[in-house]
């Protein structure tokens, strides 16, 4: 695939964090960590993405599953670019070649501010987004309409739920003409008719053309929306097929894990 094609392009990637203790972590064990002396404290490393190569053609709306821990989010972090890889490397395009506009919605306070009311936080995060006050401007009836939060959107934002960070946090993301759309599993803290919402759209974007790379553990949304689906375990590429090939796969794995360890 030349890079024309390609929104997505990630090269062996490796990430690890390093957490600082004073103590020994019992978890830092369990995870897998490797512990190491520094300065009289212990340095835990966690790998959490072990190397991992895959590219995504403009178009493609990609789900990445897998059990918590698996490096989902991190991945995701690293395509939005709120962390730096340990090595290798993920480049996002456009489809004329140049850099991708992204939309992330990765997590829900990202890109707010708790004291600005949420028609303020439109232009504090559509900025940090990479859009100018007049773009803004012209797609602020829009996105209000579609957040459909009344005069909620008024207030300052540190009162609000969960369910209207997302509505707002969506609506900004999709209406910034992004290339990319990156979305993490916050859809799941929305009320069921917001999400089918979301969906609708998210389809509309696929007929747009768009890329999409979400994370979701509703695997019959999975199975709905998603082009394609890369399984995620423990860091590694565990399967990169279609909705038909991985999920089947993946139910037949979780089963023999809650076998194993029921809780
Ligand atoms: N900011 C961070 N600092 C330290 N460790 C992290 C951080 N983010 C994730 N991790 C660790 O990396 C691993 C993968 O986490 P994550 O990508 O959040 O998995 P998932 O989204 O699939 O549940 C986990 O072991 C997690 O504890
Ligand atoms: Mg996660």
């Amino acid at each position: 695939m030349s890079e024309l094609e390609s929104a997505i392009i990630v090269e062996n990637l490796i990430k690890h964090f390093f957490i600082r203790h004073h103590g020994y972590s019992i978890k830092g064990a369990l995870m897998g960590g490797v512990k190491r002396a520094v300065k009289g404290k212990s340095v835990e490393e966690l790998h959490a993405l072990k190397g991992i190569s895959f590219t995504v053609p403009h178009g493609q709306t990609l789900a990445v599953i897998g059990w918590n821990g698996s490096g989902k989010s991190t991945l995701l972090g690293i395509l939005a670019r709120v962390y730096k890889p340990t090595s290798g490397r993920a480049t996002l395009f456009n489809r004329s070649g140049g850099k991708a506009r992204l939309a992330p919605l990765l997590a829900l306070e990202a890109g707010f501010h708790p004291e600005l009311s949420g028609l303020e936080n439109i232009y504090f995060y559509g900025s940090l987004l990479g859009l100018s006050r007049a773009e803004l401007a012209a797609r602020e009836e829009e996105i209000v309409a579609f957040a459909e939060l009344g005069a909620k959107i008024d207030t300052q934002m540190h009162s609000w739920n969960d369910g209207a960070k997302l509505r707002l946090g969506f609506s900004i993301a999709i209406h910034t003409d992004p290339d990319i759309i990156l979305v993490d599993e916050v859809l799941a803290v929305g009320d069921e008719a917001f999400q089918n919402k979301c969906f609708r759209r998210i389809r509309e974007l696929q007929t747009l053309g768009k890329t999409i790379v979400f994370v979701s553990h509703d695997l019959a949304v999975v199975e709905k929306v998603a082009t394609r689906v890369i399984w995620l375990n423990q860091g590694v590429i565990e399967q990169d097929g279609t909705a038909h090939e991985v999920l089947p796969l993946y139910r037949n794995a979780a089963q023999v894990v809650a076998l194993i360890a029921p809780d």
